[in-house]
């Protein structure tokens, strides 16, 4: 798929794998970018990129990815000023690591201490739910898109109309503190198997990517002795990822159009049981 002249959304773009994503993007010759994120950051990276390319390419749109009425505004917006949204990458995410169960010591009488629903549903939301909806409003822009052009089902004459990538994780195979997390990324798996079976009806491919341990703010919050002892030493690059490499990734994913399912960009990433 041609990428020039497309315009797309991209969530946790004030930051690592979203925003590097959206530099490829722009570099890329795309009309437009909604860059959407709860940081008041992703402002100020509209406009330094904005100046960078001489035009309005990036448009912040700064909330909750979580919000069905504020993603309804973000894509009514950007529909009044381009005719669809053709690209999505769904990039907003957060971690909430801890041992899934455990036992407080030295207490008695014993107590178990599971990991907090609270906690789970919110990655949910923000993991699995959110990019799903993310996703299947940009299939929706496309498909209203091709009914006010009266267009039928699409043919591949029409050649490929849209993408969407999701992020999903090495983490989805299992690992170890990652229940909430590693549950979210295999379930993002269902949801493109599926969206790349029904959205090719409006011509929009559906894929996703299975990143590493990438170098962004969410990893070095692990801090530099995790990173050292339990994470380099189980990658064959013995480095981070960077995040342009996986935002580079995304967008040869979105351009080849006989790229299909998923992608892993692990770097040879190995976790122990
Ligand atoms: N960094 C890695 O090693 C790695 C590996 C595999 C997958 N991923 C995935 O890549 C994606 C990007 O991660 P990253 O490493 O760039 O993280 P990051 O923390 O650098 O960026 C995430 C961005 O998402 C935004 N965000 C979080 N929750 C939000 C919400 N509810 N509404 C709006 N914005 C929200 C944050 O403000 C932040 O700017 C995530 O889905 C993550 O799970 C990251």
């Amino acid at each position: 798929m041609k990428l020039e002249g497309k315009v797309a959304v991209v969530t946790g773009a004030a930051s690592g794998i979203g925003q590097a994503t959206c530099l490829k993007l722009a570099e890329e010759g795309v009309a437009a970018i909604g860059a959407v994120d709860r940081s008041e950051g992703v402002r100020e990276f509209a406009r330094s990129l904005n100046d960078r390319f001489g035009r309005e390419l990036l448009m912040p749109y700064s909330g909750d990815v979580v919000d069905g009425a504020f993603r309804e505004r973000v894509f009514a917006d950007i529909e009044t000023k381009f005719d669809a949204v053709h690209i999505c990458v769904p990039a907003a995410g957060i971690t909430r690591d801890r041992l899934a169960v455990k036992l407080t010591n030295g207490s008695e009488p014993l107590r178990l201490d599971l990991y907090s629903e609270d906690e789970f549903r919110r990655v949910m939301d923000i993991n699995l739910i959110a990019p799903i909806y993310w996703a299947l409003r940009t299939v929706g822009s496309v498909a209203l898109s091709r009914k006010r052009a009266r267009l039928g089902p699409w043919v591949p004459d029409e050649r490929v109309q849209g993408g969407i990538v999701l992020i999903g994780s090495v983490s989805k195979a299992g690992n170890r503190g990652q229940i909430s997390y590693a549950t979210a990324k295999a379930g993002l798996e269902g949801a493109q198997a599926t969206l790349a079976i029904e959205a090719i009806f409006y011509g929009v491919r559906c894929a996703i990517i299975h990143p590493g341990f990438t170098d962004t703010p969410m990893v070095r919050s692990l801090g530099d002795d995790l990173i050292r002892e339990q994470i380099l030493p189980n990658t064959q690059l013995k480095r981070l990822i960077r995040p342009e490499e996986i935002a580079e990734a995304i967008v040869f994913m979105l351009r080849n159009s006989s790229v299909s399912g998923a992608l892993w960009a692990d770097a040879g990433w190995h976790p122990r049981g």
